[in-house]
């Protein structure tokens, strides 16, 4: 995990949040690079949950939401973790975080009695800040979408089964931080809801586990690295009938990554209630009206994007020098292609291979550099996933062919000018 965090501070993936003040728990910042690859996330999960399906539209609602939603959720009374103090040590901890009954600081077998504490973060709205104006920071996105199901049947005619897809901000006011980003107490979350008839949820939510496996190993994880774990009755959400974890293999051992619940008709049916606006589905043919159930596929972006970094993470021996290089998918990779010019003192190679830059850019994230030798150059961008290293030299003045090296397996071919372009677009579309 050193090595990967190192990585990202030195290559401007991941900063700490305020550094320059000393930091701030649990919070982080995307440099140059990293705001590309947490995009780059994003939009493949986009495409592949919304454009590409049939079944599903999307939403952006606000982080700020009235705050008889999270009445009528449950996370006002059931948004808890239980705290614990260890007697030994005095530190606090996650009473679900105590293994064999020990400490995770000291060691220490006493503890003080769990008390619940909410995880929401609170703010005050207006001028005055009396109970009035209380409100919370979105803990999940969902509930945007819950709120939203009416506005969203009535403005698209949807008829079940569909899904409700929607990426952004959520807060919680973690206790265990640590981990780097994979526990944070600003995040984001890529979320479904998927509506469906309750007679269809079970198989509804086998298909959305699959499918959701399916796309993390799509874009590069591999498989021996990714595992299902079936909550136990004892461990389900307050609203959850089933869920099923992704887990990945992070270096500091199995975590999940995604989860994929089975959340009933209980949201619909609780902001009904709450609201006093019905929010059940009439089905068009046999008019009968009823709550939808919901399968929620969840998952988080930042965490997500910390899986696709230790899974790329590669270091590899290469005539003697170790060549660490990040094997990031090509949808992911920030960037592409990168054209470096083998000698910058000579004028029409650089302004050959600026001209390149330019051309390819309008195609896909292509960079130019000509702060180092060759060699320092291509590592430089190994390390960072570039998939394309164009190079040109003397001889491209005179025979318009410039040299391409691919990441992973570092072949060099030389390429005509002309067919630069639709060259490394076939490659980066197969
Ligand atoms: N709407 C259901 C829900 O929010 P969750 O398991 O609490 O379920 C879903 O969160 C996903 O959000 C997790 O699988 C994880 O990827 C991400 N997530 C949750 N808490 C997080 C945190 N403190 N920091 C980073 N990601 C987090």
């Amino acid at each position: 995990m050193d090595k990967i965090v190192s990585l990202c501070k030195r290559r401007g993936f991941i900063f700490p949040s305020s550094e320059i003040y000393g930091g701030l728990a649990s919070t982080f910042d995307y440099g140059p690079l990293g705001v590309e690859l947490k995009r780059n996330v994003k939009a493949a999960w986009w495409k592949a949950v919304v454009h590409d399906r049939d079944d599903m539209v999307g939403l952006d609602a606000s982080i700020l939401m009235h705050p008889d939603v999270w009445k009528a959720s449950g996370h006002t009374d059931s948004f808890n973790d239980i705290l614990v103090d260890c007697k030994k040590c005095k530190n606090r901890c996650r009473e679900d975080h105590i293994v064999g009954g020990k400490c995770p600081h000291c060691g220490g077998k006493e503890f003080t009695k769990g008390r619940a504490f909410n995880l929401m973060l609170k703010t005050h709205l207006g001028a005055v800040e009396d109970g009035a104006s209380l409100a919370y920071l979105r803990p999940e996105t969902a509930q945007g979408i819950f709120v939203n199901f009416r506005n969203v049947m009535d403005t698209t005619s949807r008829k079940l089964p569909f899904g409700i897809a929607q990426i952004g901000k959520a807060f919680r006011n973690e206790v265990t931080t640590g981990n780097y980003t994979f526990r944070m107490r600003e995040f984001e979350q890529m979320e479904i809801e998927y509506f469906t008839k309750p007679e269809d949820a079970e198989g509804c939510h086998k298909q959305w586990i699959e499918d959701r496996l399916n796309w993390f190993h799509d874009l590069g994880i591999r498989k021996e690295n990714l595992r299902l774990r079936e909550h136990g009755k004892n461990e389900l959400a307050h609203y959850a009938k089933a869920c099923s974890d992704i887990e990945y293999q992070f270096p500091f051992g199995w975590s999940e990554l995604e989860g994929i619940a089975n959340r009933t008709d209980f949201d619909l049916k609780q902001h009904s209630k709450f609201s006093g606006k019905d929010l059940q589905y009439q089905d068009k043919v046999t008019n009968e009206r009823f709550f939808p159930y919901v399968i929620e596929p969840s998952g988080g972006v930042d965490r997500a994007t910390l899986a696709f970094l230790a899974d790329a993470y590669h270091e590899e021996e290469v005539e003697g020098r170790t060549r660490v290089v990040l094997k990031l998918s090509k949808q992911l990779a920030p960037t592409k292609a990168a054209v470096l010019p083998l000698l910058k003192k000579n004028n029409d190679i650089v302004v050959l291979a600026k001209n390149i830059k330019k051309d390819l850019e309008q195609c896909f994230t292509t960079v130019y550099d000509d702060t180092a030798a060759i060699g320092k150059l291509y590592r430089r961008q190994d390390e960072v996933g570039t998939f394309f290293c164009v190079t040109v030299d003397v001889d491209s003045l005179e025979d318009r062919k410039v040299t391409v090296r691919e990441r992973d397996t570092m072949e060099q071919q030389r390429i005509a000018l002309d067919h630069l372009k639709t060259y490394l677009i076939e490659k980066l579309s197969n």
